[in-house]
């Protein structure tokens, strides 16, 4: 069968203690932990930075997945390299040289991520697949945790899996938001290789026995 991967969202995690998150998390079995950057411009809320990953780089070997949620994110690949991303992740509607955006995160040594709002239809993705390693469909439109998943992006998940294949390419797809024990296999079953979770995972501690069942879940066990 095959690997899915859980991503937790820190957005959803104690934000006065996360280290403390990071290493229990660890301590869970998790690979991946998803780090949700917000600029109060692309979108309402304000996170964290460059400098709060890096101080933290230090406490986790787990993989840093970086989900972007700021406007002309070229400004900043640099720094999010520097500071130990393992993979960034733009959005589409976020940059306007898109191919040039793309290059400067391979160039600078991070894994390659591009994230489509649910309104940016697939069709942005015809050239630029080759250069990802990961889609991320956002489930939800981005800004803040806890919300519903909007039930188109069911179609969406199975189209750009579609796109993949008959292109023959390895891009990974990540669903982000909504996503839940109730809908975790349905989204692994349409394409999903990576599911984040944020209040659906870190409102149930503890963190073992909730990957267990995100795991158990998505194998229908
Ligand atoms: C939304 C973020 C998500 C969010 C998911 O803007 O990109 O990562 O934290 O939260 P849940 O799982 O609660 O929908
Ligand atoms: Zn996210």
């Amino acid at each position: 069968m095959r690997e899915c991967i859980l991503s937790p969202s820190l957005l959803s995690a104690d934000f006065g203690n996360l280290r403390a998150e990071l290493i229990a998390l660890e301590k869970a079995g998790l690979k991946w932990v998803h780090w949700d950057v917000m600029d109060g411009l692309f979108v309402p809320n304000i996170t964290f930075g460059p400098p709060v990953i890096k101080a933290l780089r230090t406490a986790s070997s787990l993989f840093f997945d970086v989900h972007l949620m700021i406007e002309r994110p070229e400004r900043y690949i640099e720094d999010f390299a520097q500071a130990g991303a393992d993979l960034l992740c733009v959005h589409a509607e976020s940059t306007l040289h898109l191919e040039r955006t793309l290059s400067a995160i391979r160039d600078s040594g991070m894994q390659v991520g591009l994230s489509l709002n649910p309104g940016t239809p697939l069709n942005i993705l015809e050239y630029v697949l080759p250069q990802l390693d990961m889609v991320l469909i956002m489930s939800v439109n981005p800004g803040f945790g806890g919300q519903s998943f909007i039930p188109f992006c069911r179609d969406k998940i199975r189209d750009l899996k579609k796109m993949i294949q008959e292109k023959n390419a390895s891009t990974l797809i990540q669903v982000d938001g909504g996503v839940t024990l109730d809908n975790a296999r349905e989204l692994f079953t349409l394409g999903a290789d990576v599911l984040v979770s944020g209040s659906a995972f870190f409102g149930f501690p503890p963190y073992d026995q909730r990957h267990r069942a995100f795991l158990d879940a998505i194998a229908g066990s």
